[in-house]
């Protein structure tokens, strides 16, 4: 049998707090460190170890930090760099590891090193930055952009384009520039040196580019992705990251694996490749959107979602390391997209947790997932703050949509019911703020809260504690093999850990409806004992157990 090679990050549940929606200390309506502070006994008593902290630099947020102005302060509204080091000193106590957000494909444009580049063609930081002549009076090719429109933007001051694959505030780094290069890492090591655990990598599939700018292919298939990813340099550019810096440390890093599949995963996360840890594919992410059309919604099928994580495990089954994870601040909320978040959601909600923490892989849990946080009855464009939503939706109005054809699809998929705030109280503004939120809070607040769950044994919040803790008591959940049984059961999704002489079954409903479950040639389901389960009584296993809707269940064998 193979057993991965044990470290501690693969031990590791990770937290991811997107800083702007957590908690507000000072009445401002944003989020900020010291609201972090102040709920650390919470992420403590959940039972996390690492903080994934999405952007919290200095910058003029066109995308919500994800366009850094100064990558060696911290945005004014979330606190100063003293806030920071008290952060990490109170989650050293605690014991909790904090992981940062690395954006290096593209900076803001208010960037320094980008006021310098624009002002002239021999400005020494003109290559920081790619920049292309007109041709034809036109842009260099016809490369589009994540957030709208051209991937390129006119700069009159010396009248060449800069590209841009995601807002025009935010210029993509030119990666072929050592200098630039060397300024990453010193930048990297600035936070490491600091104390910090490790980088998630925004986007990092895309900085390394073509140098010819060919454009889009003739047989191009609509996919920007794969246009962009996986440039010509890009392994080179991980490998002398790692060299110069990550290896120098004890760290975690996963990349954001847009363009990442299963063919090429391995090239990232090797263990003799020398580049990351981990990465976020999107397989299952896509699972509901039609292909052509990133905004738009078709019902998913649990089967190919078992399809795709029994590919993935298969994939690093002996090299390279899975991350599981069924939400960030890009997508919805698990809860209303994966399981039922009305008839059902507090079952749904603990099933869904069981999913995450019993694969193999590190898991991710996305803030207020802890308490079964569902998606936001958003009324109106004006309600939505997101740069994608906001721009998709000129785009729309001006193809010729309907603004109701539009926002029918964002109330399922706008990246916003990730953002709105946490649900502390049952307190005006669910106790994020004392004053105006700058997003507005979940209409479902007084029924979905941590107050409200925190002393409940049977809550979703206890269910999250229970389950992360089982699987600190078996190591078997975080490196036992996967078996997935019956893999075509359209409803069921049921599977074996097995690690040596350990076994532990797990068996989901993933549907509002009952189904009997047919346990086939497995052994000792007599003496079978109950480790976790979203119903009472249910400490019997049969060789037909009934699982009623969203029913999940764990057993040792
Ligand atoms: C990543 C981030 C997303 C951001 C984009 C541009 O996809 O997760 O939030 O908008 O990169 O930085
Ligand atoms: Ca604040």
């Amino acid at each position: 049998m193979n057993i991965p090679h044990k470290t501690w990050w693969k031990e590791s549940v990770i937290y991811q707090i997107y800083p702007r929606s957590f908690k507000d200390s000072n009445g401002d309506g944003v989020g900020d460190l010291q609201g972090i502070i102040s709920k650390l006994d919470h992420l403590k008593d959940l039972g996390i170890d690492m903080i994934w902290l999405s952007p919290m630099y200095d910058s003029p947020n066109d995308d919500n930090g994800y366009d850094i102005r100064d990558y060696y302060s911290i945005m004014k509204e979330f606190g100063s760099m003293d806030d920071f080091d008290l952060l990490l000193s109170e989650m050293k106590i605690r014991g909790l590891r904090l992981m940062l957000d690395l954006v290096v494909n593209h900076s803001s444009d208010e960037h320094q090193w980008f006021q310098e580049s624009r002002k002239s063609k021999d400005n020494p930081y003109r290559d920081f930055y790619i920049w292309k002549a007109p041709i034809d009076g036109k842009e260099p090719n016809d490369w589009t952009a994540f957030f709208g429109g051209k991937a390129w933007e006119l700069d009159p001051l010396t009248n060449e384009y800069y590209l841009h694959l995601f807002s025009k505030k935010q210029p993509d780094l030119n990666w072929e520039n050592q200098q630039m290069r060397q300024e990453v890492y010193k930048m990297m090591r600035f936070w490491l040196d600091k104390g910090v655990s490790g980088f998630r990598m925004d986007v990092i599939p895309f900085i390394s580019k073509e140098q010819d700018f060919p454009g889009f292919p003739e047989d191009f298939n609509g996919d920007i992705v794969d246009a962009y990813a996986n440039g010509p340099r890009l392994h080179e550019f991980l490998n002398e990251m790692n060299r110069e810096v990550i290896s120098q440390y004890d760290v975690a890093t996963v990349g954001e694996g847009v363009g990442v599949y299963p063919e090429n995963v391995l090239k990232y996360i090797g263990r003799e490749r020398n580049e990351l840890d981990m990465v976020f594919h999107f397989d299952h992410m896509k699972i509901d959107r039609p292909d052509d059309n990133f905004f738009g919604i078709k019902p998913w099928d649990l089967t190919e979602m078992k399809r795709i994580f029994i590919e993935w495990d298969n994939v690093l089954s002996s090299d390279g390391w899975n991350s599981i994870y069924l939400g960030n601040h890009d997508f919805p909320r698990m809860v209303s997209r994966f399981g039922n978040d009305s008839d059902y959601h507090t079952e749904s909600a603990k099933l869904l947790s069981t999913l995450l923490l019993t694969q193999r892989g590190t898991p991710y849990i996305y803030q207020g997932d802890e308490i079964g946080m569902t998606n936001t009855d958003f009324k109106g464009i004006k309600e939505y703050r997101d740069i994608q939503t906001l721009n998709a939706y000129d785009e729309a109005i001006n193809s010729g949509k309907t603004a109701d054809e539009f926002l029918s699809s964002q109330k399922m998929v706008s990246r916003d019911h990730a953002r709105t705030p946490v649900q502390w109280d049952d307190s005006e503004s669910a106790g994020f703020t004392t004053g105006q939120p700058w997003i507005r809070v979940s209409q479902n607040y007084k029924d979905i809260n941590i107050e409200k769950q925190v002393n409940d044994p049977k809550s979703v919040l206890s269910y999250y504690k229970s389950a992360i803790r089982l699987r600190k008591q078996h190591l078997v959940l975080v490196y036992g093999e996967m078996e997935v049984l019956d893999k075509d059961n359209p409803k069921v999704f049921a599977y074996l850990r097995v690690l040596e002489e350990e076994r532990i079954l797990v068996l989901l409903n993933l549907s509002s409806e009952g189904s009997t479950f047919e346990l086939k040639n497995i052994d000792g389901l007599e003496s079978a004992r109950l480790l976790l389960s979203n119903y009472e009584n249910r400490d019997k296993l049969s060789s037909e157990p009934d699982l009623e809707p969203w029913e999940a269940r764990v057993y040792k064998l």
